[in-house]
């Protein structure tokens, strides 16, 4: 097919080249970034002289017809086209003939494919934050729910003092309120527009680059006008975030995992966010969660992919830029649909109180509580903690647990054991004299609760 750009060449060019060129596969989901940004170029061209008011008033006309149809199916993408680009020129100079060919003026795909990335990204990107805050919102409502619900915290997987479920829940929430903090970080930088740096080296036409860009909501534009077409930090530092965001949900969904098995049972997640086995009846498999720890790997990827397609690019445009799209929509699909699972998934788990108190019970988890009993009562920390280490080693011979072994038997460890420690080593008293700022103290976690609903406006 002989192509726009015939000239210096036939524009002939061998099927398969084109089939390895084309980028209309992927970027066509661009399609309405492209038109309203030509949109705005074409009402700055005319605002600068640069063509007729006449020539840009049917242009918008045109472009805002191409947007209609495409948008109600009237209009179907060519998958022949090189891109959503060159579709979109196509369409409109078929449909008004020689004025179409008017709009590509002061500008190059270089640019116009820059531009389409950010203002794409940038949807993206108040669609991603929009789904964590609701994450959030779910997680922090489960954690109000369960904020006195005991269970043992670990170390190394090892239990290792109590606390509750709803303090474990709100340490996801803190993870995804800085998960947004790095999105909209991202977006402020992202935020700049590259229409106007042309091909690479800008333009001889008086146009007027910020005129396009507040058309456009932009902050700014891009200073160099060689980076502003050659820069895709902006896709590399989203895909950053992204993958820390899934790292986060990948970590939320290992426990959610352990948690849901039979060896834990401290959660039981909705029939409706699990699947059966097609051969063990018994099973109720945790596949949502997963899906979403084994699509953690697979953004790393996409993230591993952009860097080092980048690696080593001269400046400016190169075709190996192509590159970035599949990357970056793969990256913002997965997550989305990820977190769209997880609201479902956290919103209709239940907590097994019980078993999670009876784990908390058998693990020696208030031997710290214990020592500073006796640290109360004058003894210097580490002898405490040395009688107290003692005392489980005996508990572990006996068979038995710190609750329940008799008060002789403590006080041959140590004569200012008394009949109160019974009370200090209480699972309940442990969690809630933990009052300190962000502790594990059913008030200390309404003061996490209350700050991040008041921050988020829930
Ligand atoms: N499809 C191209 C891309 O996604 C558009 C820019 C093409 N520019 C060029 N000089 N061939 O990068």
């Amino acid at each position: 097919m002989a192509k726009m750009w015939a000239g210096r060449t036939d524009g002939v060019t061998e099927r398969i080249a084109d089939d390895f060129n084309s980028s209309i596969h992927f970027d066509s989901r661009m399609y309405r970034q492209d038109i309203t940004g030509s949109m705005a170029h074409a009402a700055m061209l005319a605002a600068q002289n640069i063509i007729s008011q006449k020539d840009a008033d049917t242009l918008i006309e045109g472009l805002s017809g191409i947007l209609a149809d495409l948008d109600s199916g009237a209009l179907a993408i060519d998958m022949e086209c090189e891109d959503i680009h060159m579709f979109v020129e196509q369409v409109l100079t078929q449909r008004l003939g020689d004025v179409g060919k008017k709009l590509h003026t002061a500008r190059s795909r270089n640019d116009q494919v820059a531009l389409d990335i950010r203002m794409y990204l940038r949807q993206e990107i108040d669609e991603i934050t929009d789904l964590v805050k609701k994450l959030i919102a779910a997680v922090t409502g489960k954690a109000e729910a369960y904020k006195d619900a005991i269970m043992p915290g670990y170390t190394h997987l090892q239990r290792a003092q109590p606390i509750t479920f709803g303090h474990h829940l709100m340490a996801y929430a803190m993870m995804l309120l800085r998960d947004m903090d790095r999105l909209a970080d991202c977006r402020k930088r992202m935020n700049l527009s590259p229409i106007g740096c042309c091909a690479l080296a800008g333009t001889t036409y008086p146009i007027d680059r910020q005129f396009e860009a507040s058309q456009l909501c932009f902050d700014g534009v891009c200073l160099n006008s060689l980076d502003g077409v050659s820069d895709r930090d902006f896709c590399v530092e989203l895909m950053s975030a992204i993958s820390v965001l899934m790292m986060h949900l990948s970590r939320f969904s290992e426990e959610i995992i352990l948690w849901s098995s039979w060896e834990f049972k401290f959660i039981e997640l909705s029939d409706a966010y699990t699947t059966g086995s097609s051969i063990m009846p018994q099973k109720k498999n945790p596949d949502m969660a997963e899906l979403v720890r084994g699509k953690t790997g697979r953004v790393y990827g996409d993230l591993m992919a952009l860097l080092t397609t980048l690696k080593g690019l001269p400046l400016a445009y190169n075709k190996d830029m192509q590159e970035d799209k599949e990357s970056i929509f793969d990256a913002c699909d997965t997550v989305k649909m990820c977190l769209k699972v997880f609201v479902g998934m956290i919103d209709t788990l239940t907590a097994n109180e019980e078993n999670m108190k009876r784990a908390a019970q058998k693990g020696f988890i208030n031997a710290t509580d214990l020592a500073d009993y006796l640290v109360k009562k004058g003894l210097p920390f580490r002898s405490a903690y040395k009688i107290s280490g003692h005392l489980v080693a005996l508990c572990i011979q006996q068979d038995t647990v710190l609750e329940e072994l008799p008060l002789e038997q403590y006080r041959t460890f140590s004569p200012l054991f008394e009949a109160d420690l019974y009370q200090a080593i209480d699972l309940k008293v442990c969690v809630e004299k933990r009052i300190s700022e962000g502790g594990t103290s059913t008030a200390s976690v309404q003061m996490q609760i209350n700050k991040v609903k008041e921050m988020l406006h829930l």
